[in-house]
């Protein structure tokens, strides 16, 4: 059995497998159930001040999508798109405060990290919940600068307001990092144009890590009806978005010495390793959670146990990152050696996909045969469109 053991800003976890902060984690209740299912950790429901947001999870709507964006019964395809709106934390900070108590007592005891998250509306209340969270005795705590829905709310300036806005993002992560001991995480929003740069900002005010990256806003509608579904504008994700998600991870990884929790898009253990080797050091799954149940996450990290061992690596720790250091620019790949398409003749069967899909025009058919011409560039196309294995193949 391979290690699984990661440190995450000093914080030792058993995995690195955990329940992203959302409804899975809305109360005690809620955080003991994925304590059971032996995961590494866990980011309790995001406790505010805003009374809207705590009223919007009271109307919370959520919707899986099809791959025609149709509303699914029964089977969720491997790709769906969680379509959905849901508040944060519906207890008033103070209450709030005895259930993250009660769920750290709860994970301590059976070695699972709980990870409080805040979101203020105001500079003061930001550091005021962050002191609350931190009595809890949690060990490390969430800033949620990605929530997608006050942006559509009124009189609620949290979440991704903040994360869009470089000089509040950066006042409130130096305001709470002075407020509170405990190493304190930024959770990012995607919808900015550079999400490194706003990374920079909060590790220089004070983040001793980022989650990357919290959910898209989007429209879902049904044709039929000509009206949106669930009435209107909702957050948006899902397994499809996550070459988004890695693009960030990598770049966040091989461009600033931060820690990094992955989140939005990992839908299995095969996910997991890539958000893993895109460097992050831990992954949160929310809405495949939502899905398939609590007991799916035991599931994911039975398989990436599995996986580790059938690749020989001794320690998760060894695969945190290597795709993004394996990563080249766009300059660097143009020492690589060149490479061409050959055809396998005794395997062709001349159906000729490959020749329709070359727009260099090298591809030929004389006399029914495919033939590959001399100026082939090796991009590859036709490697994916050929039906046969083997057929056509890439050599340099
Ligand atoms: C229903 C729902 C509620 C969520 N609530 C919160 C929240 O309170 N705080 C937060 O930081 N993120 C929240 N998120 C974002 C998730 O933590 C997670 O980052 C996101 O869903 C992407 O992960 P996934 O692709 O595994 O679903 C919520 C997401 C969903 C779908």
């Amino acid at each position: 059995m391979a290690d699984l053991r990661i440190d995450f800003c000093g914080v030792p976890f058993k995995n690195p497998v955990l329940a992203a902060s959302a409804e899975p984690t809305l109360s005690a209740e809620n955080m003991k159930r994925v304590i059971e299912t032996g995961a590494g950790g866990m980011v309790a429901k995001t406790v505010t001040d805003s009374e809207a947001m705590r009223r919007l999870t009271r109307m919370s709507k959520w919707r899986y999508l099809d791959e025609q964006h149709n509303v699914c019964r029964g089977k969720v395809p491997r790709l769906f798109t969680f379509y959905g709106r849901s508040g944060l934390a519906e207890e008033e900070p103070e209450k709030w405060m005895e259930e993250l108590k009660e769920a750290r007592v709860a994970a301590e005891r059976n070695d699972c990290v709980l990870i409080g998250s805040v979101g203020g509306t105001t500079l003061e209340n930001w550091a005021r919940l962050s002191r609350m969270v931190e009595d809890t005795g949690v060990p490390l705590m969430e800033l949620n600068f990605g929530c997608p829905h006050p942006s559509e709310m009124k009189g609620a300036h949290t979440g991704m307001l903040v994360g869009q806005d470089k000089n509040a993002a950066s006042e409130i992560t130096y305001a709470v990092a002075r407020a509170v001991k405990i190493p304190v995480i930024v959770k990012l929003t995607p919808q900015v144009a550079d999400v490194v740069e706003m990374a920079r900002a909060v590790k220089e005010a004070g983040a001793s890590a980022v989650t990357v990256i919290n959910r898209f806003v989007g429209f879902c509608l049904d044709i039929e009806t000509g009206k949106p579904y669930i009435h209107g504008w909702a957050g948006v994700g899902g397994p499809w978005v996550k070459p988004l998600t890695l693009r960030w991870v990598s770049k966040i990884h091989t461009g600033l010495d931060l820690p990094i929790s992955g989140t939005n898009g990992a839908y299995d253990w095969k996910d997991v390793v890539e958000f893993l080797m895109s460097g992050a050091s831990n992954v949160q799954l929310c809405s495949v959670v939502m899905l398939k149940g609590y007991g799916y996450l035991s599931e994911v990290i039975q398989g990436l146990d599995q996986f580790l061992d059938r690749k020989g690596y001794k320690s998760v720790k060894e695969i945190i990152g290597i795709a993004a250091k394996a990563a080249l620019t766009y300059g660097e790949m143009e020492g690589l050696p060149p490479e061409r398409a050959v055809i396998n003749k005794e395997l062709c069967t001349d159906c000729q996909r490959c020749q329709r899909s070359c727009f260099y025009h090298v591809i030929e058919v004389r006399e029914g045969s495919v033939t590959i011409g001399e100026n082939c560039r090796g991009c590859g196309i036709c490697t994916c469109v050929c039906p046969v294995p083997g057929a056509v193949t890439l050599q340099t």
